[in-house]
């Protein structure tokens, strides 16, 4: 028997004293690597996570008949969606495919109900995922610490080596958390290049999840997905190979996802504040509460790329209350994401769909 999922209460935050420092840091940080890749692109970019390798429109189902625990915010009725994906690798630079980089997964859910965060612009819950169960650093002031290191080594092409190997660094640290060092790990500390559509992506970090907390999973179930699990896409001398591969496979492919929440049931064994510690399958499992399917589509036609790779800004802190972001990672991304997106708007000129968030 599970023990009950523990009960939500906003002291389950611990606030540090130097929150405000940390933002500090990694404000300037992202300065950096934003005011000097705008140069060199001629166009402004996000501040991580700046390439994009696949876009989607989908449709995100809330199952029905929940379990009470399971109920909650977003997920309190059974309802159907319209959905944005991005799909991206984490550094700031927009670099070569033939580096293996970690992945990130953005999901927007429009019109969802609901008292929101404040800042939020428009009805709509984003969900964001990286393709690795826990963060790099278990807290915001240790991330900003790295964060330096890696803008200092942001740079025009020649320099870009070096941001790789701070940024493999990072590859290392969490994959090394999880126990994967060994054999997933080829080369010079390089992971495989395994295909983005069939890896799975975690919150890493911690949400309110209505009268309780919950991490989530976005996990590939259909045929078509589940298919491209573990299979490496061959990028050697193809800069926008992912890119590639992603939309070959989304031309003729029904994608589908469970979307998953893993509850916390005891403070100690899944903390709230330390987001290098993996919450254990066994003490308290991923539970599936809705579905996210795509349709056969291009995954980078001009129209999504304008939409959601230009004008769609991704946050936590886009969202209903009910699914408030918690931890110190969560509260240094506050106001990170809107730094990073205020900037866009500024560079180019154009307006970012939700950048006040
Ligand atoms: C202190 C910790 C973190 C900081 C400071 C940070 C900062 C940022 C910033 C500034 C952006 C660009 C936002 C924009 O310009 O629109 C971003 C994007 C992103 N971050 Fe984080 N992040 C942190 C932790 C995380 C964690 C824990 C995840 C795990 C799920 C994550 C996943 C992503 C993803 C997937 C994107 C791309 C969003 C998109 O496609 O637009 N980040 N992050």
């Amino acid at each position: 028997m599970l023990p009950p999922p523990i009960r939500y209460t906003a002291d389950l935050e611990q606030l540090r004293d130097d929150e405000a420092d940390t933002d500090a840091s990694l404000e300037k940080s992202f300065d950096h690597i934003l005011e000097t890749t705008a140069e060199d692109y001629g166009h402004a970019v996000r501040a991580v996570h700046a390439k994009a390798h696949g876009l989607f429109e989908g449709t995100f189902r809330v199952h029905d008949g929940l379990a009470p625990e399971l109920a909650q915010g977003l997920f309190a009725h059974a309802g159907s969606y319209a959905a944005s994906v991005r799909i991206s690798t984490n550094p700031g630079d927009i670099l070569d495919d033939n580096v293996v980089l970690p992945r990130g997964l953005a999901l927007k859910v429009d019109g969802v109900d609901g008292p929101l965060l404040a800042g939020t612009e428009g009805a709509v819950q984003d969900f964001l995922f990286v393709n690795a169960p826990v963060f790099a650093t278990a807290r915001a002031d240790q991330f900003a610490g790295k964060l330096k290191l890696l803008a200092a080594t942001t740079d025009r092409a020649p320099g870009a080596k070096v941001a790789l190997s701070t940024v493999l660094g990072f590859i290392n640290t969490a994959l090394g958390k999880v126990g994967l060092e060994s054999g997933a790990l080829e080369g010079m500390g390089g992971a495989k290049q395994v295909h983005p559509l069939g890896e799975t992506y975690y919150s890493t970090v911690p949400f309110r999840f209505g009268d309780h907390v919950a991490k989530f999973r976005l996990r590939p179930i259909s045929p078509d997905l589940t298919a491209l699990t573990g299979t490496v896409v061959d990028t050697k001398g193809q800069p926008d190979g992912l890119r590639a591969a992603i939309r070959e496979a989304s031309a003729g492919l029904t994608g589908e996802w469970a979307f998953e929440v893993q509850l916390a049931r005891d403070t100690e064994a899944q903390p709230v504040e330390d987001a290098s510690v993996e919450w254990k399958e066994e003490d308290t499992p991923f539970q599936q509460v809705a579905t996210l399917t795509v349709d056969a589509q291009d995954s980078w036609s001009a129209e999504k790329v304008a939409r959601i790779d230009e004008t769609l800004h991704f946050s936590p802190w886009n969202g209903l209350e009910a699914h408030r972001p918690l931890g110190g990672i969560n509260r240094a991304r506050h106001r990170a994401y809107k730094h990073s997106s205020n900037f866009r708007v500024a560079a180019n000129g154009c307006p970012v769909a939700g950048h006040d968030a």
